[in-house]
């Protein structure tokens, strides 16, 4: 009999103990611990090798009808853009002309970051209505009409970090603001910078920004 008081004691301080620690690890005690899958429902970011991507795969084929039905409204049925809607096929080798088209294959540097914009952000206005599968396959149905990967190329979580993306190189590494990890002796620059500035180009010469008549 004495046993068991003991044991119940001890649970009794072990469970007193628990809380204490528990009290302390949330300070304001207010709302409560995320779950499991309540944290992968916002954990959703793959960064540009590939972390991040969740299982799944598709090819080209296969993401052409999806695309066609969840896409194609705006950016056209082979991405050439409806109206002013974005345009995500061609543009290669007008990057660096008065008149850039800047689309999935001429400019984005990864085809993982796609796939994170896509599945985060697209169909506008149904955003995260996709499924991962239906992702990697419309990602791959955009690659293959850029010619970056053939029809049959399985696109997966396996291989999206590894796509070589013509436009890979035409960012600017490292990053060169001062504010950034690295910039002196490893650690970032704060103040006093003091970081040489020299204007490469102008908004103006483009046409992006139009002069205001009245100023
Ligand atoms: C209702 C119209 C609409 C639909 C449908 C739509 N999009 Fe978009 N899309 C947009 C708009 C608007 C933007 C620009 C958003 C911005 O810049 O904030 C955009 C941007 C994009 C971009 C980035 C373009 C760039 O190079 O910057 C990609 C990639 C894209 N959409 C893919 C898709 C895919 C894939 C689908 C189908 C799953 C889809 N979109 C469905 C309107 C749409």
């Amino acid at each position: 009999m004495l046993g068991l008081v003991k044991l119940l004691f001890l649970i009794m301080i072990s469970l007193s103990v628990a809380s204490m620690s528990y009290a302390e690890n949330r300070k304001y005690n207010i709302g409560k611990i995320a779950s499991k899958e309540e944290v992968a429902g916002w954990d959703i970011d793959v960064r540009p090798d590939g972390f991040g991507a969740p299982k799944g795969s598709g090819n080209a084929m296969e993401g052409e009808e999806i695309y066609a039905n969840r896409c194609a409204a705006c950016h056209g049925d082979f991405g050439e853009g409806v109206d002013n809607w974005p345009v995500l096929v061609g543009g290669s080798g007008t990057l660096a002309s008065h008149d850039p088209v800047k689309t999935t294959g001429s400019y984005w540097p990864y085809a993982s970051t796609i796939y994170d914009y896509v599945y985060r952000s697209m169909p506008f206005g149904e955003a995260q209505t996709l499924t991962h599968d239906d992702t990697y396959k419309i990602v791959a149905y955009l690659l293959n009409m850029n010619d970056i990967i053939d029809d049959e190329f399985v696109l997966s979580d396996k291989n999206i970090g590894k796509i070589k993306m013509p436009n890979a190189k035409g960012f600017l590494l490292p990053d060169p603001r001062p504010d950034v990890k690295k910039y002196k002796n490893g650690q970032p620059c704060m103040k006093n910078c003091n970081v040489p500035l020299k204007i490469i180009g102008k908004a103006r010469d483009i046409d992006v920004t139009p002069e205001d008549e009245k100023s």
